[in-house]
């Protein structure tokens, strides 16, 4: 099938940093998508591009509306869904009471289905076209998780957690059998289609060593699978590590000596680790899942992104759900603004916008087929309404620029302003017809 999407149109092409590098993205005031048979062919100029349209290319066109490429969450949990929201803890006694209980409910079969359909619709809902994505320790939360994201033809990264100490007995599986199951949902679910499989033990904390090491095996009998945990959110977490690891020089380094620190390893949270960590992580080719939501409800820490972005490491944010607080990664950015500031550091509208599509993209090493409207990439985009609320309609009349406008959007936006959500040139959301 051929299309042309006209919108206003917004794409970024690298990090602008935190100056706002002009030439770090494209910006069409009255643009035009050209996507063919769900592959973006070409981005531009409608007035370029109108004249040379053929008659059998079908045109949809949002006056008003402005299109971005699909968001991409590099950290949350589809098993937390019903949680978020709950009050009062920090990370350690927050699983306890809230996460692992609510996790346990997914050994229902039946209940792990339902909540992965509700949670990939949530995700479209606020414009998320990709995700990497928890489990809970059953095997059968992954098949569930997958079989969402594929009856929506999403581009999803998600794996069965590896837990085997320190947390209730019905959520422990073992080395072995963590192996075992893990290795299986490789088999049927990697490079199924879209799909991908992320090897992941929930932390260092919930491991024994002997799943740490089969962990890491596994990742090197392959390579191109991810690899998926928490690394230094919550100072109390980074001291029990310290005590049951004390050979090992960091948080980190307990990860790396295991075998789970390299390209395609994600890393959510990173908070408090040093400038050694941080050029060890990006020389190994280690992503961050910059959660602020997150981090700032569980009182966990501030990120710092120029820190991280300075040593070479890829970044993209995360919504951490149901530690986080929203699946909408434009309230995560607004939030990231925050999280800065409070360290006197900018961002920039356009380098969040960075950070939800293009650099999430580096980070899960899929910007080769996602994260702006390069040709040959895959059609997944959102098109976002400013005037959605009598508010932010207001609020963009009063706007001069794109970053302007981009940056109050991202501040005042929730899922209203998603307009409609394009998974591989098709809507798989749309307000209109809901
Ligand atoms: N660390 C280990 N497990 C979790 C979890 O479920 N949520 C968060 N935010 N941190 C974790
Ligand atoms: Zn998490």
């Amino acid at each position: 099938m051929r299309q042309a999407f006209r919108a206003s149109l917004l794409h970024c092409l690298s990090d602008p940093g935190e100056d706002s590098r002009p030439s770090a993205h494209e910006y069409f005031e009255d643009g035009l998508l050209l996507v063919d048979d769900g592959i973006v062919t070409k981005a531009g100029d409608a007035a370029a591009l109108l004249p040379e349209l053929d008659a059998d290319r079908k045109l949809c066109e949002f006056p008003g509306k402005l299109i971005v490429p699909g968001f991409i969450d590099c950290h949350v949990h589809f098993p937390q869904l019903d949680i978020i929201g709950s009050y009062g803890e920090q990370l350690l006694d927050w699983l306890h009471r809230y996460a692992y209980p609510a996790e346990a409910l997914l050994a229902d079969d039946d209940y792990a289905n339902e909540v992965a359909r509700a949670f990939v619709d949530e995700l479209l809902l606020n414009g998320t076209t990709t995700a990497l994505v928890f489990g809970t320790v059953h095997a059968h939360s992954a098949d569930a998780i997958f079989e969402a994201a594929q009856a929506h033809d999403m581009r999803l990264v998600a794996g069965k957690v590896l837990m085997d100490s320190n947390c209730p007995p019905e959520l422990r599986d073992d080395a072995v059998s963590g192996y075992r199951d893990s290795k299986q949902l490789i088999e049927r679910w990697h490079n199924n289609g879209r799909l991908g499989y992320a090897i992941t033990p929930r932390f260092a904390l919930t491991s024994s060593e002997a799943q740490l090491a089969a962990a890491g095996k596994l990742a090197a009998e392959h390579p191109d699978v991810w690899v998926h945990t928490h690394l230094a959110e919550n100072t109390e977490e980074v001291e029990e590590i310290a005590r049951l690891f004390p050979s090992r020089r960091s948080y980190l380094d307990v990860y790396e000596h295991y075998g789970l620190l390299r390209e395609r390893s994600v890393f959510a949270h990173c908070l408090h680790m040093d400038d050694t960590d941080r050029k060890t992580m990006a020389a190994r080719g280690g992503a961050a899942a910059f959660c602020p939501t997150s981090n700032l409800f569980l009182g966990s820490g501030l990120f710092d992104l120029p820190a991280m972005r300075a040593a070479g490491i890829r970044c993209g944010l995360g919504t951490d759900v149901g530690g986080g607080t929203s699946l909408s990664l434009m309230k995560t950015a607004s939030e990231a603004y925050k999280v800065l500031h409070l360290q006197e550091h900018a961002l920039p509208a356009m380098r969040a916008l960075f950070l939800a599509t293009l650099g999430a993209a580096e980070a899960l090493y899929l910007d080769d087929c996602i994260g702006n409207f390069l040709p040959g990439k895959e059609a997944d985009f959102v098109v976002l309404d400013p005037e959605a609320s009598s508010l932010t309609a207001r609020r963009a009349r009063a706007t001069s620029s794109i970053d302007e406008a981009l940056f109050a959007l991202l501040t005042l936006a929730d899922d209203r302003h998603v307009a409609a959500t394009y998974v591989r040139g098709v809507a798989r959301h749309s307000r209109q017809q809901r």
